[in-house]
């Protein structure tokens, strides 16, 4: 078998760099429909994360499938409105992705375990606290929490990416607002704390990654397996 087949309670998370695929590579990969979706960005580098992700997410699916990376079928139905730029899913094929991009870094979740989300931010400014964006997205107890932190600014950030990567694997986005879902504290190993949802908390895995300096990132599976992570570089991919 292959040193980067899933494996039995496996999610890999693939990173890119926005720079690290050429142009020749992406465009003979990502269909032309969604070649003009990463173009309604106005900035390049905007429209390079995105392209890089459509790449990374059918190359990294492409190896678990057999199939080339150009074949491999996207749906990305918004359950919302029905356009195609929602989470994306691989109809019948029992596998789950996610698709994240900030900064410098691009980041593709692959698993068979269930529902997943990643989420990546760059966190120029780590050590800056937004009180009132905390505020608007902690509970009153994680707040707490924060205020006796010596890093909130850091802290926050290790917060806000496991909240967004929780209600990416919902398929919710942002249209949860993130103070209904509690997680633990920057400064303990992540789990869900509670959440609105019929989903028990005992039935999400939450991890950190490794997106390396000035980002954090963080990926949530919907299962009640134990998790393992493994991080891979888009340098295996091409
Ligand atoms: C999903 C969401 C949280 C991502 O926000 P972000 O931090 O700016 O972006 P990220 O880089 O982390 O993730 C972007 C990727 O998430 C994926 N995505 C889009 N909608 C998603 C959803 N509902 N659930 C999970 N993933 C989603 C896409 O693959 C997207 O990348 P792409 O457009 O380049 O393919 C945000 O876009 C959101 O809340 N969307 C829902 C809003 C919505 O659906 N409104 C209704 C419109 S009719």
């Amino acid at each position: 078998m292959a040193a980067d087949q899933l494996l039995d309670g496996e999610c890999q998370i693939w990173w890119a760099r926005p720079d690290q695929v050429p142009d020749d590579v992406l465009t003979a990969v990502v269909p032309e429909a969604e070649q003009r979706r990463a173009g309604r960005y106005r900035q390049r580098v905007d429209r390079q994360r995105s392209m890089v992700g459509a790449w990374l997410l059918r190359a990294a699916v492409a190896v678990q499938t057999g199939e080339r990376p150009g074949e491999i079928l996207v749906d990305r139905t918004c359950t919302d409105c029905g356009q195609q730029h929602g989470r994306p899913r691989l109809p019948a094929s029992g596998i789950e992705v996610s698709v994240s991009h900030a900064g410098e870094r691009v980041a593709v979740a692959v698993t068979r375990l269930g529902e997943v989300g990643v989420d990546v931010e760059f966190t120029p400014l780590a050590a800056h606290f937004d009180r009132e964006l905390a505020e608007n997205t902690l509970s009153s107890w994680e707040l707490a929490h924060l205020d006796g932190s010596a890093h909130p600014g850091a802290d926050f950030h290790r917060l806000w990416v496991r909240k967004e990567a929780l209600l990416k694997a919902t398929g919710h986005g942002l249209r949860m607002p993130m103070s209904r879902i509690e997680v633990s504290p920057a400064d303990q190993p992540p789990t869900l704390v509670s959440w609105p949802l019929d989903i028990p908390v005992d039935h999400v895995r939450l991890a950190m990654v490794n997106p390396g300096p000035r980002h954090q990132a963080a990926v949530a599976v919907l299962t009640s397996e134990p998790l393992t992570v493994r991080e891979l570089d888009a340098d295996l991919l091409r």
